[in-house]
C-alpha cells in the first residue's frame, strides 16, 4: 500500500486493531513510506517561519515519530534537541535518523519536563488526542517551556464541504468511532476533532498567548488540506 516500501493493507489492517502506541510501534520500519508522516514541504515551510523568529536555544519534538520535526529543530536551535514519544519502535527509528538528538520516551499526556526548553514543535499527531486530552498535553507542553519560550503546532485548514477528502475524512472518523466501540484496546485516531478555533482556544486556557501565520505550502496532505496555519503559542516571559 501507498508504495513499494510501504506497509501492506494486512498491516495496516492489523496495526489499526492494536492500541496507537503497539500500531506505532509495528508501522515504525515503514512509517516514512506512508502519507502519515508530516511531508518535506509542510517542515520546510515551518523550518522558514520559525527561522524568522529565533535563533532558539533548546527544541522539543512533541510526538517526534520518526523523527520528522527534528531536523526543524536542529535549523533553528543553537542547543540541544530531544524528542519524545511513546512508541518505542517509532523512537528505533528516530534515533537511527537523528543520532545526535536525545529521546525520550513518555506519553504526552503526561509530559516529563519543567522548564528544559526554549522551543516546542508537533507535527500530525494531535488526532491522537482526544479533545478532553488537550488541555494535559497543552499543560505539559507549557510547562516543559523556560519563560518566553515558543510552542509552533503546523495544522492544515479542512478541505472544503463539497470536496472527496471532506466525506473521506468523515466516514474514516465514523469508522473509527464504531471500531472503538466495539474493540479494544481503542485507537484513536480522527481527522475531525482538532478544529482550529477549538485548539487556540485550548492552548490559550493552558497559559499561552497565541498567533498564527499562514505557512506556504503547495500541494494536499492526506486528509485533503491545502492550506497549512503555524500555530505560535508563547508563554509569558519572567517578570522583573
Ligand atoms: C502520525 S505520527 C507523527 C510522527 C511525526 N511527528 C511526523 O510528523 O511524521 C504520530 C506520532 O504520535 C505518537 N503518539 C500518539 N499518541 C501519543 C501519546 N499519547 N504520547 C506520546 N506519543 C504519542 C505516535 O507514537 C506517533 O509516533
Amino acid at each position: 500500500m501507498f508504495s513499494a516500501q510501504g506497509p501492506s493493507l494486512r498491516e495496516l489492517a492489523v496495526q489499526a486493531l492494536s492500541s496507537v502506541e503497539r500500531g506505532y510501534d509495528l508501522l515504525a520500519p515503514k512509517f516514512d513510506h506512508t502519507p502519515f508522516r508530516t511531508p518535506q514541504s509542510i517542515l520546510d515551510a515551518t523550518a522558514g517561519a520559525l527561522s524568522d523568529l529565533g535563533p532558539f536555544g533548546t527544541g522539543l519534538d512533541v510526538c517526534c515519530g520518526t523523527g520528522a520535526g527534528l531536523a526543524v529543530l536542529a535549523s533553528v536551535c543553537r542547543g540541544s534537541v530531544t524528542g519524545v514519544d511513546f512508541s518505542a519502535g517509532m523512537l528505533t527509528q528516530a534515533r537511527a535518523a537523528h543520532p545526535a538528538a536525545a529521546y525520550v520516551r513518555a506519553d504526552a499526556r503526561a509530559l516529563p519536563f519543567a522548564e528544559g526548553f526554549d522551543l516546542a514543535v508537533s507535527f500530525g499527531a494531535l488526532g491522537h488526542f482526544l479533545p478532553a486530552e488537550r488541555p494535559a498535553l497543552f499543560d505539559g507542553i507549557h510547562r516543559a517551556l523556560r519563560p518566553g519560550g515558543l510552542f509552533a503546532l503546523a495544522l492544515g485548514t479542512p478541505p472544503p464541504l463539497t470536496s472527496i477528502s471532506h466525506w473521506a475524512t468523515v466516514g474514516f472518523d465514523l469508522a473509527m468511532r464504531v471500531r472503538n466501540a466495539v474493540w479494544r484496546p481503542p485507537f484513536v485516531m480522527y481527522y475531525r476533532v482538532s478544529p482550529l478555533p477549538a485548539v487556540r482556544a485550548d492552548l490559550t486556557a493552558a497559559g499561552f498567548t497565541v498567533s498564527s501565520v499562514r505557512l506556504p505550502v503547495d500541494g494536499r496532505t492526506h486528509d485533503g488540506s491545502a492550506e497549512f496555519e503555524l500555530l505560535l503559542a508563547r508563554k509569558a516571559p519572567a517578570s522583573a
